[in-house]
């Protein structure tokens, strides 16, 4: 059983109308670099292909894809490339992004992460992918543990490269400061309901679905949820840097479109990364 209590249904569709309306603008930003992409000099980051390494000629499923930039960035390198996505005009956009960009042999599907396996009929994944702003949209880490276990292959690998849970506990209105004002650890309602009109790049702002539900889920609740689920922890780094500015006071780091802490203030984790292997 991978899905939350039917209680969690209407956080999910006010997130997918939160996404959909989103979509169109992400597409049209500068913060997604389209135009880069289609040049091919909008890459994954550098931790990432470091990270996962070779990924020529495997089968790789990457949830709650978005538009699939990052899909295909994997497919650029060699993978078969899955995305999944809750959002209907995500994956729409994210074909249509394939088309424009001359991949072919993806898929994408539209899907609840936490119906995964079944929207995928079972099948299971050289490499399951997940990239940052992911888990902060879900309730019930344990419940996606299980998901994520059950779509990797025998002797195949979980990766995620995400925000760190330290940074979506801090006040991103506090100028300077390192003030902790929202939950660390999970919580049963959303411990973050955001009226924001503006979504996290530039373009113009939210008018049909403005509110969206977040939860936070601690490192070691995370860690603890795919152990349970089955899978073997590789290592997990903590990183100073985001790749982009979540707070007003960070500035750009030493690798593009990164943003640090000022040196001496830079005092907690901004990402981690980790991966998870299932045994063969
Ligand atoms: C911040 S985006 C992912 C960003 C991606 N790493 C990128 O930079 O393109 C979060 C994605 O999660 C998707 N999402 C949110 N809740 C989901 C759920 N329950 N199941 C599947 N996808 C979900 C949203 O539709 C959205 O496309």
């Amino acid at each position: 059983m991978t899905r939350p209590g039917p209680e969690y249904d209407r956080y999910f569709e006010g997130n997918r109308a939160n996404w959909d309306e989103r979509v169109p603008i992400h597409v049209a930003s500068q913060g997604y670099d389209l135009p880069g992409f289609l040049a091919g000099t909008k890459h994954l980051t550098r931790i990432e292909r470091e990270e996962m390494g070779d990924v020529r000629g495997k089968r790789l499923l990457h949830l709650q894809c978005h538009f699939g930039m990052d899909t295909l960035n994997w497919a650029r390198l060699g993978a078969t490339v899955t995305g999944l996505d809750l959002s209907g005009a995500a994956i729409e956009a994210a074909r249509d992004l394939a088309a424009r960009a001359g991949i072919k042999g993806s898929r994408f599907v539209e899907a609840n992460v936490y119906d995964a396996p079944q929207a995928l009929g079972g099948e299971t994944f050289d490499v399951v992918y997940t990239g940052i702003g992911a888990l902060n949209w879900l309730p019930d880490i344990r419940a996606w543990a299980r998901s994520v276990a059950a779509c990797v292959a025998p002797g195949g690998v979980f990766y995620i490269v995400e925000c760190h849970p330290m940074l979506w506990s801090l006040d991103d209105k506090s100028a300077g400061a390192l003030v902790v004002k929202y939950p660390y650890f999970e919580t049963v309602e959303p411990g973050f309901v955001a009226d924001d009109a503006q979504t996290y790049t530039d373009g113009p702002l939210l008018i049909e679905a403005p509110v969206s539900y977040e939860w936070n889920h601690g490192l070691g609740e995370t860690i603890d949820a795919l152990l349970q689920a089955g899978l073997h922890l590789d290592f997990v780094h903590e990183h100073r840097e985001v790749p982009w500015q979540a707070l007003p006071w960070m500035v750009p780091g030493d690798d593009p479109r990164t943003y640090v802490l000022p040196e001496g203030r830079d005092r907690v984790p901004l990402t981690y990364s980790l991966r998870a292997s299932k045994p063969a």
